[in-house]
This record gives C-alpha cells, sequence and structure tokens, in this order.
C-alpha cells in the first residue's frame, strides 16, 4: 500500500462555529492538523480581542483529551473596528489576522465592512504591526453576476488596497477563478492565497450532476473547469503564495436542504486526504507538504511543526451524516469514497 508521510500540516482558513457544533467538529481538525486559522464570523461575530481570547478558551475547552491543536484566532473587521483593537489583538498574542468579509458577502457577514476606504487608518496600523489581511474577496451588488464576483473584487477592491497599504500582508481566501490565480502570482511581495479541496477537485457542474447538489454550495461557487485547472496549475508550480485553506464550513443538515440552502461545505473529516486526492489525480503529490506544513506558516511567520502525519492510499467512505448537536451535518463525499486515509 502506498505511504506518505509529511510534515504535520496547518489548516490556514476553517470555521469551527461555536457551542455544540464546535464541539461535534473540533477533533476532525484536531486529528489532522497542527493548527488553524480560525475564522470570526460566529453571531454575533468576534470583533474584539476579547472576543476573540474568549472564544479560544471555549475551542479550548471543547478540544478531546490528549489532542495537540492550536488555534489561531482572528477578528472580524467592521466599520467600526479601530487601529486601537489591531495593537490590543497583536499585544495579546492570540491573534493571528483580521478578516475582511464586505458586507453581505457569506454567512453571517452582515455585519462586514461596507466601504473598504473607511479601514485604511486600520490596515495602516496592520501594516505597521504586521497583521494580516485576510480577504473573502467577492463583490456583494446584487446586479454583478454571482460567477464574476472575484474577479470584480480584484479590480474595484482587492487591487486599489494592495498598492495603496504596500507593506500590507494580504491573504486573498478561497481563490476560485483564473482571475484570482494569476492576480496572486503577479501581485507586489506580501500577497499570497489559500486554496479549498473544493476548487481544487470540483467545476460548477458538481453542483447540478444528477439534480441541485446544496452539499456542493459555497461561496466562492465552483467554477469553471478553466478556473479549476488554473487553481492547480498555481499549486503545481509549487509557487509559495499557495497554501492549504480548507473553508470547512459546517452547517446543519437542514438548512443545506433547504428552499434558501446556506453556503458552506464540510470538509474536516477528510481535511487533508481530500487534498492528496486532488494532488494524486494532478500528479503532484510530492508538492503537497509545501503546500499543507510549510507555505503557510513561513507566510504567517510561524515556525514550520515538527511532527509527521501519514497517509495511506486506502479507500474509505464518509458516512451519510455526522452528529452536530441536536442536529446532523452532511460531510462532503457522504456514502461515496475519498482515496486516501489518515494511517491508522
Ligand atoms: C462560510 C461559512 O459557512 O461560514 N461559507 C462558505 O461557503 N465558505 C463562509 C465563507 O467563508 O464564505
Ligand atoms: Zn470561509
Amino acid at each position: 500500500m502506498q505511504e506518505l508521510r509529511i510534515r504535520r500540516p496547518d489548516d490556514w482558513h476553517l470555521h469551527l462555529r461555536d457551542g455544540a457544533a464546535l464541539k461535534a467538529v473540533l477533533p476532525f481538525t484536531a486529528q489532522r492538523f497542527a493548527r488553524a486559522i480560525v475564522m470570526p464570523n460566529l453571531t454575533p461575530p468576534v470583533t474584539t480581542t476579547a472576543a476573540a481570547l474568549a472564544y479560544r478558551e471555549r475551542i479550548l475547552a471543547a478540544l478531546p483529551a490528549g489532542a495537540q491543536f492550536t488555534p489561531l484566532m482572528t477578528l472580524y473587521l467592521t466599520d467600526l473596528t479601530t487601529p486601537a483593537e489591531i495593537d490590543r489583538a497583536l499585544d495579546s498574542g492570540a491573534v493571528y489576522g483580521a478578516k475582511l468579509y464586505p458586507a453581505g458577502a457569506t454567512t453571517h457577514s452582515e455585519a462586514g465592512v461596507s466601504d473598504v476606504r473607511r479601514l485604511d487608518a486600520v490596515l495602516e496600523r496592520m501594516a505597521e504591526r504586521g497583521l494580516p489581511l485576510l480577504v473573502h474577496g467577492e463583490v456583494t451588488a446584487a446586479e454583478v453576476d454571482v460567477f464574476d464576483r472575484e474577479a470584480r473584487f480584484i479590480d474595484l477592491v482587492l487591487a486599489p488596497l494592495v498598492e495603496r497599504t504596500p507593506t500590507l500582508r494580504v491573504v486573498f481566501e478561497h481563490v476560485s477563478t483564473r482571475a484570482a490565480v494569476a492576480y496572486v502570482c503577479a501581485a507586489r511581495a506580501g500577497v499570497a492565497a489559500t486554496v479549498t479541496p473544493q476548487h481544487m477537485l470540483l467545476n460548477r457542474n458538481a453542483m447540478f450532476r444528477g439534480g441541485l447538489r446544496p452539499h456542493l454550495y459555497c461561496l466562492p461557487v465552483l467554477k469553471t473547469e478553466n478556473d479549476r485547472v488554473a487553481i492547480i496549475e498555481a499549486v503545481a508550480s509549487g509557487n509559495p503564495r499557495f497554501f492549504l485553506g480548507t473553508d470547512s464550513a459546517p452547517h446543519a443538515r437542514h438548512t443545506k436542504e433547504n428552499a434558501c440552502g446556506c453556503a458552506g461545505i464540510f470538509s474536516a473529516h477528510a481535511g487533508i486526504e481530500l487534498y492528496a486526492e486532488a494532488f494524486e489525480q494532478a500528479g503532484m503529490l510530492a508538492r503537497l507538504e509545501d503546500f499543507a506544513a510549510s507555505f503557510g506558516a513561513d507566510f504567517y511567520r510561524l515556525p514550520r511543526n515538527t511532527a509527521t502525519l501519514r497517509l495511506q492510499r486506502r479507500d474509505w467512505s464518509p458516512p451519510a451524516h455526522y452528529g452536530f448537536g441536536e442536529h446532523t451535518l452532511v460531510p462532503w463525499r457522504a456514502g461515496e469514497s475519498i482515496a486516501w486515509s489518515l494511517a491508522p
């Protein structure tokens, strides 16, 4: 059986939720990843350092006994965030990024930023003190086609912001288009991107295969095959600007299988295995370790992990659902198969 031993990976974009949901999903991530950048889009969002520290304690309390996992907290930027809050975040030593959600772009983003120019002083302070800006890169205007929202965001918001604040480090989260890949490759130093397993493995046809597939609906929405290939090529090139961020985003089954279903794919149960599959398909398994365990740590200026993780090329089938507090959660590939497993 083929086995792969890699440096233990980190997940640079993860939704853990809170309460019983947190307790249900956290073990999957902690089993695989040494650290994760934890997204702040709770209700209410994590807009202050105090809230981030309290959330961090709840995550630590929810960890299974013996788990080796460190949550890296983030702040949720709003129109009202102040430079002083950035100082508090950095002084705490527990906050590793601040997230820009354009208001209304995705799940729990109602309190997001209405006009990034309001954040100039905040971004200036982040640049000075070295706190990365994490960006959900989609415009929200209802008249913009949903498949064009990422490309439009680059021109209207991201590129000008990156040039205005020349020393700010920026992560373009979950890139989904050829345009985003091209932008990141050509941007100034200090601009990077996370890549999800769904945007490496699927194109938008997957959402409509044999009928509407709500569990494959996420934001940014899956794009064309041409876009997917661009993402694979960027990762295959070994460009350190592209690193792992699952964007695992759990939602209770009834909120996905709904007349107005939530965006988000749950992938934490196979958070490294799905990438192994994608890398194998693209003939680039040798690139997996740097993508999963080196480039992200380097970007965030954190030490690389020293522990290792072993994967085996052995098929398994995720269950129809997992428990999710009083509800259930449908994992990606439920009842289908995944080509790689964690070694026992
Ligand atoms: C995320 C969620 O559910 O919190 N959903 C998603 O489709 N990715 C939010 C986000 O990252 O956009
Ligand atoms: Zn996300």
